[in-house]
């Protein structure tokens, strides 16, 4: 064991996903096995900036691993941008004596972190802690199983309504600019189209699609619309298929921030559990400034430029099966 890391610092930023807990409680319990002190840092960079930190130890992580959102809260910060906040919190590091930070966020808690290790030598281990499961270098990130058996139960309950009235529902989706949610979420929910931000397929398929069924006197369906995808937003799709389709009685529903919440399923808690322990392990090592994820269920290390800078594109046999299997 390097004797240079005695104090560990640990934070999520960004936009919470269930499974946060899971590995700050791995985080924390790893160290403690190696006689190593964590302290927790509240509402992300920007916890580190004002030094808001409190030691954490075993027990504070104590039935926490089913917990949704982030006990240590979290934020998107501005001023971590700026060479001023980074040298803040720096200082806020150094008042503490910590020896190695690790992050757990997206893309944005990478982008600060890149920066922040290349102008100061702590090092920091990131975790992929989104639901939009974007991060290059690692297969699934923590919190996009929750979400998308989340997004799945909701449109299994619509579906309910949907047949009942017979009609055809639009169902918004989370992430921004990455489709995983709503591919998966389409092929597990059964949609019968499904909007990608990576993908062509457009309202015109959409129309067609629906002008066969309507022959075949189905009027009720489900359509998943990821938030990002070049077609507009459900609103906007409802409304143009019920301009050009008026036999089509149309509702929507954004699930939005409830994809966010509730508490991780076990194999987000596992992926969060291996990983909060491999952060403390790659600090020991001696390893600095990489993004942790597992890949085809081993252990991967990216830099955070490549995790930021590559681009996880969505499998496509998985789109073909995607669309194959709505009818
Ligand atoms: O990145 C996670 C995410 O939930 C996206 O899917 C979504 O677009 C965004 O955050 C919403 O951000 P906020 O909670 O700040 O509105």
């Amino acid at each position: 064991m390097s004797s240079e890391i005695n104090r560990i610092a640990v934070l999520t930023s960004g936009g919470d996903a269930p499974g946060m807990n899971a590995a700050i409680r791995a985080v924390v319990r790893t160290a403690s096995h190696f006689d190593l002190h964590v302290y927790g840092v509240f509402e992300g960079y920007k916890g580190l900036i004002e030094g808001n930190f409190k030691r954490l130890e075993s027990r504070d992580v104590a039935n926490t691993i089913l917990r949704g959102g982030t006990i240590l809260k979290t934020a998107r910060c501005e001023e971590f941008k700026t060479e001023e906040g980074r040298k803040k919190a720096y200082d806020s590091l150094m008042a503490y004596d910590i020896d190695g930070v690790i992050v757990i966020g997206g893309n944005g808690t990478y982008t600060g972190a890149k920066y922040f290790t290349e102008e100061y030598d702590i090092p920091f281990i990131g975790l992929p802690g989104t639901i939009d499961n974007d991060i290059y270098g690692t297969d699934f990130t923590i919190g996009f199983d929750t979400s998308i058996n989340t997004a799945v139960e909701a449109i299994d309950k619509i579906r309910d309504t949907a047949s009942s009235h017979n009609r055809l529902f639009f169902i918004e989706v989370m992430g921004r600019h990455a489709g995983f949610i709503a591919l998966e979420t389409g092929i597990a929910s059964g949609a019968a189209a499904t909007f990608l931000p990576e993908t062509d397929w457009g309202i015109d398929e959409l129309l067609k699609m629906l002008r066969n069924a309507a022959i075949r006197k189905k009027l009720f369906n489900i359509v998943v619309v990821a938030e990002g995808n070049k077609n507009g937003d459900a609103h906007t799709l409802a409304k143009l298929v019920h301009e050009n389709l008026t036999n089509y009685e149309t509702r929507v529903t954004t699930i939005g921030h409830l994809q966010r919440g509730g508490s991780p399923s076990a194999a987000d808690r596992v992926l969060a559990s291996r990983l909060g322990f491999e952060a403390v392990n790659a600090l020991i090592d001696g390893i600095e400034n990489k993004a942790l994820g597992l890949v085809h269920n081993k252990l991967n290390r990216e830099s955070f430029n490549n995790a930021i800078t590559k681009k996880k594109s969505l499998d496509n046999r998985m789109v073909e099966i995607l669309n194959i299997l709505a009818m």
